[in-house]
């Protein structure tokens, strides 16, 4: 059973992984809208996961016996100067989410709660790698200096972006 902090802290997060999805979507409407096809098709995969991020929180807040409290969600921003201020935002985002999730582990430590540390763990790994993806699509757009025949490539690579649910057990 979870205790009321744990209750309150994960629902927090359920939140912000809803915000999260809806300021991706956000970002893919602009890529759209600026007819960058492949950028945008990143966000929405993006946005898709973030989904699926909140979907476990929520599934896991019902299971340990705790009870979903769905919050308004914030609007986001709607528009960018460029593709790598967009990312660059990604990333600020990203590292927020990053600190927020370890917050919760250390709720979870206080609290000796094994299993949310546990279910935890997941998110913890899956930060690292949303990092390094957006880290590396920002090292590509500093490189490329706004060249629009590199841009164009860089949109047909992200163009390949398919989503993949997060496994069932993680
Ligand atoms: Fe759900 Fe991008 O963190």
């Amino acid at each position: 059973m979870l205790n009321q902090r744990l209750e309150k802290e994960l629902n927090k997060q359920l939140n912000r992984e809803l915000f999260s999805s809806y300021l991706y979507m956000s970002m893919g409407a602009y890529f759209q809208s600026v007819d960058l096809l492949g950028f945008s098709n990143w966000m929405h995969i993006q946005a898709q996961e973030e989904l699926s991020h909140a979907q476990k929180f929520y599934h896991f807040i019902n299971e340990r016996g705790g009870r979903v409290i769905l919050e308004s969600i914030e609007k986001p921003e709607t528009d960018w100067d460029n593709t790598l201020n967009a990312f660059e935002d990604t990333l600020k985002h990203e590292k927020y989410i990053t600190s927020s999730i370890n917050d919760l582990v250390t709720a979870a430590n206080e609290e000796k709660d094994y299993a949310t540390q546990i279910f935890l763990q997941w998110f913890v790994t899956e930060q690292v790698e949303e990092e390094a993806s957006v880290n590396e699509i920002i090292n590509k757009l500093r490189l490329m200096k706004d060249a629009p025949g590199a841009i164009f490539m860089l949109d047909r690579e992200l163009a390949q972006r398919q989503f993949n649910a997060p496994a069932e057990e993680a």
